[in-house]
């Protein structure tokens, strides 16, 4: 199993990424219980197999220690080396509330300590609440602690575009949003993309494959509901698919993608990252990983060797025109949590 060069982003000129992040919200409870020792093990094989980026939160459970084992023993194994092909972005997500220097560094160093580095490589803010201005003074920390040489990068995750906007011109230096994005999904079409374009601003998707959903699993299947969505994942998208147009109008999405996977020889989940991957702006499609209870890695290679072309496209967006406007019921990217 081994990807190919198309797999590769040189995503600031110091930290060249894999384009499929693998996502540790799946750690965190919620998801199945996980096993750390195994958890851990795991991680190498996906390292192995090129899977070198790794998307988590101060709040994803043990996802920041689980790095930080995980350097430790790369580290013990005689590959310090490696250390440096590996990618943590990370995040922050504080109660608003008064931001000083020492709030700020405070909780930097917790990530520092628990990742156990010297450095972040990607510190990813989240902010509750745009009536309280204070995001932009924990911006502004940040960004001093990233001359200090504490972050190698500031990203946000959540922000909508009038938001990103007021920070980029605040002469902080943005170099990705995380946001959902999904076939499912498509708010960041409608002005997201754009503006990450015209400011060399990339993209992290999630919910690309809505918990899962967007797989064969479910394909030809009764619509799922209580204990059948066994975590919090498939339960936050089930609501998407809801809004977007209900679960007949879904069937006639997966059957969609499942003659398309058919032609491709590939798997419904593997159009439905590629979709994605190819937009613009997208720098990479985090997948949940649900590390020690299972795992897609074979599948999820074969999205680099995947090129869908203009009638693959039209077929999809067939179906996206018979849904409804998330960006109409939710509003911009972000927007359902606030
Ligand atoms: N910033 C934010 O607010 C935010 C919010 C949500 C998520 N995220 C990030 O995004 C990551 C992704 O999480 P998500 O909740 O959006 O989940 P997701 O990536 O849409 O779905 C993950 C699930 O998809 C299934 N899957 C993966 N590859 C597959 C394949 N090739 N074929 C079939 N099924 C496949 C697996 O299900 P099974 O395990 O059941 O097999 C996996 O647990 C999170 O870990 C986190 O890093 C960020």
């Amino acid at each position: 199993m081994t990807l190919t060069a198309s797999s590769r982003l040189q995503f600031t000129p110091d930290l060249n990424i894999c384009r499929i992040l693998n996502g540790m919200w799946q750690v965190s409870g919620g998801h199945g219980r996980i096993n750390p020792k195994n958890a851990v093990d795991m991680m190498f094989k996906y390292v192995d197999a090129g899977f070198t980026t790794w998307d988590l939160a101060d709040h994803y459970g043990p996802a920041e220690d689980l790095i930080g084992e995980f350097r430790r023993q790369l580290i013990a194994s005689g590959n310090e080396e490696a250390l440096s092909n590996i990618q943590a972005f990370t995040k922050w997500v504080p109660r608003p509330g008064k931001m000083t220097r020492k709030v700020v560094e405070d909780n930097i160093n917790i990530s520092l300590r628990r990742m156990d580095t010297p450095c972040l490589d990607l510190m990813q803010f989240h902010w509750w609440e745009y009536r309280d201005s204070n995001y932009l003074d924990a911006l502004k920390y940040m960004a001093e602690l990233q001359s200090e040489g504490k972050i190698k990068h500031l990203a946000l995750t959540n922000f909508d575009t009038e938001h990103l906007q007021i920070i980029t011109e605040a002469g902080i230096k943005i170099v990705s949003n995380q946001v959902q994005f999904s076939l499912v999904d498509r708010r960041p079409e409608v002005n997201m993309i754009n503006f990450c374009q015209q400011h060399n601003i990339k993209l992290f998707t999630y919910g690309t494959l809505c918990g899962g959903l967007l797989s064969e699993k479910y394909l030809g299947k009764p619509e799922p509901r209580g204990a059948e969505l066994a975590t919090v994942s498939l339960r936050k998208y089930k609501n998407m698919v809801d809004a977007w147009g209900g679960w007949s109008l879904f069937q006639e999405l997966l059957s969609t993608l499942k003659q398309l996977a058919d032609k491709h020889n590939c798997s419904i989940a593997n159009i439905a990252v590629r979709y994605i991957l190819d937009k613009p702006a997208v720098g990479g499609v985090i997948v949940g990983a649900r590390l020690s209870i299972s795992e897609h890695l074979e599948d999820n290679v074969k999205v680099f060797d995947l090129a869908l072309n203009g009638d693959d496209l039209k077929q999809i967006d067939a179906i996206s025109q018979k849904s409804e406007d998330l960006y109409q019921i939710i509003g911009d990217c972000g927007d359902e949590y606030r």
